[in-house]
């Protein structure tokens, strides 16, 4: 009797996998996990097909850069393939120690701590300085690394609309309340390649007393000097608390930090599950995300040629009557409004040999279905015009 009731329990979810409507529909059309034969620059080869690739988030292509492979394949020789254990227990090694210095310098922040992957350094950043009782006033666009965050968090969560220093405001006086309270943000939102409107959002922060938390994985190596990111594009780097983001963006490697001051990092390494129960990355991951911070600040070519490219991308997709959401960065949405215009869309793209992904409601807004496309330093002037075909083909179809 008893054996019969857990196989039940067992089933229910069983069922659940097996019946699951959104994956069907995956597996149907078969639009994301797609496994690429081979990769070079922004080229990838896929069904034997080399293709152009512009949805990756490799903004200064330097994931194929000599230097970086180079000091990769080092430290691994030197330090093996892996940590095998977390950094307060077995996990740390020195090169940890020199990459936290190094982006702290960078980033203007006394101090820094790297993670195994940025969505663990992003959600830690709500889970770990936010606690029930306390507010957390969220942009209503947030990834959903931050949205995780703050659901372990515990604490209360206000949602103002997208960017929106008003809507801010108005909740904040509403909320008309003593706790302890949280502005949590992204520097470059990275579905709608929106700047923070971080002047305003942060004055309207610092007035109520806010502990501010900047998401900067798609703002670092892409906007400020030397692509120190979104807050040193403003000058404000005093207004923010604590900046997360990822190393698989422009850093061309795997993994994320958290930098801010040596009081709130040392609090991390204490109080965050994430940081303490998680292995470490490892050194050629740290080497890569090293070399590529070198490289920003000794080849200015990568940072000035991404730039050059969205500049010519953007008007080609204004020449179409492309709908972008007013991206004003190189994360370049193509608004489409419906799945039904977003599938053909993207496979019409696809056949003409360049690679998107489409992100379609409750992912986006609902009507804000899209093709995600990004653009890299790599993309050379040839691929620009492959790019402006396909483009003209998929609207056409349309
Ligand atoms: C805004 C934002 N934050 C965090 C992450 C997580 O970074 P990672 O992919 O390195 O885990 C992403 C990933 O795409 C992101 O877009």
């Amino acid at each position: 009797m008893a054996i019969s009731l857990f196989a039940n329990h067992k089933k229910g979810i069983l069922n659940r996998c097996r019946d699951d409507y959104a994956t069907k529909m995956r597996l149907k059309y078969a639009p994301y996990y797609l496994a690429m034969e081979a990769q070079k620059d922004t080229t990838v080869r896929l069904d034997g097909r080399d293709m152009i690739m512009l949805s990756s988030n490799d903004y200064l292509g330097l994931s194929f850069h000599p230097k970086v492979i180079e000091a990769a394949n080092a430290a691994t020789r030197k330090w093996g393939t892996s940590t095998n254990g977390a950094r307060s227990s077995n996990g740390s090694r020195t090169f940890h120690v020199e990459l936290e210095e190094k982006l702290a310098a960078f980033l203007g922040q006394e101090a820094c701590h790297v993670h195994a992957a940025g969505y663990l350094s992003v959600m830690t950043s709500m889970a770990t300085f936010a606690q029930k009782g306390d507010v957390i006033l969220a942009d209503k666009n947030l990834h959903s690394c931050l949205w995780d965050g703050i659901q372990v968090s515990r604490a209360t969560v206000e949602r103002f609309s997208h960017n929106s220093p008003d809507d801010l405001r108005e909740i904040l006086i509403a909320a008309n309340s003593s706790a302890a309270k949280m502005l949590v943000i992204e520097g470059v939102y990275s579905m709608e390649g929106h700047i923070a409107r971080l002047p305003e959002l942060t004055a309207i922060g610092q007035e109520y007393g806010c502990f501010t938390v900047l998401d900067d994985a798609h703002g670092f190596g892409v906007l400020g000097r030397q692509g120190r990111g979104t807050t040193d594009h403003f000058g404000l780097n005093s207004k923010v608390d604590v900046i997360c983001g990822s190393l698989s963006k422009s850093l061309a490697s795997t993994g994320g930090y958290v930098a801010g001051s040596r009081d709130v990092i040392e609090y991390l390494r204490t109080n965050s599950k994430q940081t303490i129960f998680s292995a470490a990355i490892s050194a050629g991951q740290a080497a890569a995300a090293m070399a590529a911070l070198e490289l920003m600040q000794t080849e200015p070519q990568h940072l000035e040629r991404l730039w050059a490219n969205t500049k010519k991308y953007k008007a080609l997709l204004k020449q179409l009557g492309l709908d972008t959401w007013e991206s004003e960065t190189p994360a370049v949405p193509i608004v489409l409004g419906s799945k039904e215009r977003v599938y053909p869309f993207w496979r019409n793209l696809l056949d003409k040999g360049v690679f998107t992904v489409m992100s379609i409601a409750p992912a986006v807004p609902a009507g804000k279905d899209l093709i995600r496309t990004a653009i890299s330093a790599l993309h050379t002037d040839e691929q620009l015009e492959k790019i402006a075909a396909a483009m003209a083909y998929a609207v056409k179809k349309l």
